[in-house]
């Protein structure tokens, strides 16, 4: 069985997206971002038995802000397939202009996931400094996705009782660092993703992406560990179960 951590799946993205979510063998978690895919979310999470969600606004949707945003977030906190907070944090690499901002919203959604004790999905785009100064104010527990700083980072991050999101990129050859960083941390401390329908995995670079390349990025980190990749599988699955509390 495989869990894709994070992905973004609608029907704009996706006009086969039955399909996808059929073929899929195994679970998905989709993350929202700003009001018009968490409402997808709760949508598709309705539909479907093997799709979970988690509702958030990403920081590079607080302009769209309404009075309505976090009403839909935490008036659906009590549903139990949304697992987690997400996609929230912080990115200075978009949007450079408005840290303050960021970090106000950033901080809300951390309080909301306190009040509700659910996880949350973090975003950290050249602002892994303030991330972490951040999430350090706050026992939480969750992933920081598509992790794409140092091994130094990671470490600190698993320290606060975070998982590294590891996706397609890990299987780019330009991605030397993030390869040496799944090789030292332990794979209990690693969740599997895709960030669907981006960043698509090796040999499919470029292309759409799709929850079930998940298993590409599973396989590299196997290659990488010299490990077989159904324990990968088993191992970063349970981590999965562990954090956002799965019912299955
Ligand atoms: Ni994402």
């Amino acid at each position: 069985m495989l869990i894709d951590t994070h992905c973004h799946l609608s029907y704009e993205t996706y006009e086969n997206l039955d399909e996808i979510v059929k073929n899929m063998d195994g679970i998905m978690i989709a993350s929202g971002c700003d009001d018009k895919t968490n409402k997808e979310v709760l949508e598709l999470v309705n539909k479907y038995d093997n799709v979970y969600g988690t509702l958030g606004i990403h920081p590079t949707e607080i302009d769209k802000i309404t009075s309505d945003s976090f009403k839909i977030v935490e008036d659906n906190l009590n549903n139990p397939k949304i697992v987690a907070i997400g996609e929230i944090g912080l990115d200075y690499y978009w949007i450079n202009y408005n840290k303050d901002k960021q970090k106000e919203i950033f901080e809300y959604q951390l309080k909301l996931a306190n009040k509700y004790n659910k996880p949350v999905v973090v975003h950290s785009r050249e602002a892994i400094q303030d991330t972490y100064d951040i999430l350090r104010k706050y026992n939480l527990r969750g992933s920081i996705h598509c992790f794409s700083s140092s091994l130094e980072m990671a470490k600190e991050f698993i320290k606060l009782g975070y998982k590294i999101g590891i996706g397609g990129t890990l299987t780019f050859k330009n991605s030397k660092k993030l390869q040496e960083i799944v090789k030292e941390i332990d794979l209990s401390n690693i969740l599997i993703e895709t960030d669907s329908p981006y960043l698509s995995p090796d040999p499919f670079r470029g292309k759409k992406n799709k929850p079930s390349n998940v298993y590409y990025v599973a396989s590299k980190i196997a290659e990488l560990k010299n490990i077989d990749i159904n324990e990968v599988l088993f191992i970063t699955n349970r981590n999965a179960i562990e954090i956002f509390d799965l019912n299955i």
